[in-house]
């Protein structure tokens, strides 16, 4: 399956991807500085830049991405660390065919940015990520896989963040064969 991924952030889960030998077709960033942006230039991999104030709206921003991601000939869209909220216009072009993966266990800690500080702050002694299908309410789509960690004495958010993004590495690529394989699997005719 061809891959557009979304970044904002790092991109370890973009590099995860590709070390993996994932066929991502291409990377979209609203922010061209980002690690992410870096790696996808670094491995000649085409790079569409969406910068918010480069548009009049959310939705004409949006609308520039999807337009680039379908003439890239995407598949799937997984947001791998994109800090946006997705226009409706956009989850419809790509129905059940867009990934995000988030680092606590939905619905835990959903609705947002600083997921791991509120759990620390919560007190669990377990957390985790969670790999679901992105819908129009914001952490809410139907999760294909989860795990989960341990909450350490002495965690900090960076500490925990790192031990949840083991699994993150791990999961994400499993939750993208699943998705795969039910595109497929419903695609594939029926014989009599
Ligand atoms: C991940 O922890 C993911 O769960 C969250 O953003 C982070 C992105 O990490 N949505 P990276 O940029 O892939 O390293």
């Amino acid at each position: 399956m061809r891959l557009g991924v979304l970044v904002s952030g790092r991109g370890s889960n973009l590099r995860n991807l590709l070390d993996r030998g994932f066929e991502v077709v291409a990377v979209a960033t609203n922010r061209p500085s980002c690690g992410g942006a870096q790696i996808a230039r670094e491995r000649g991999i085409p790079l569409g830049e969406f910068s918010q104030r480069r548009f009049e709206s959310v939705e004409a921003r949006d609308q520039a991405m999807r337009d680039w991601l379908i003439s890239r000939g995407v598949e799937i869209v997984v947001n791998a660390g994109y800090d946006r909220i997705l226009s409706p216009g956009f989850v419809r072009a790509f129905p059940g065919r867009i990934l995000n993966v988030h680092p606590s266990l939905l619905p835990a800690f959903g609705g947002g940015m600083d997921a791991v500080q509120r759990a620390l702050a919560a007190g669990v002694k377990i957390t985790g990520c969670t790999v679901h299908l992105v819908t129009d309410e914001v952490d809410a789509g139907p999760i294909i896989l989860q795990a989960a960690v341990p909450v350490l004495p002495g965690d900090t958010p960076e500490t925990l963040h790192a031990r949840i993004q083991v699994e993150e590495h791990r999961i994400l690529p499993e939750a993208i064969r699943i998705v795969s394989e039910q595109i497929d699997a419903q695609s594939t005719p029926l014989r009599k």
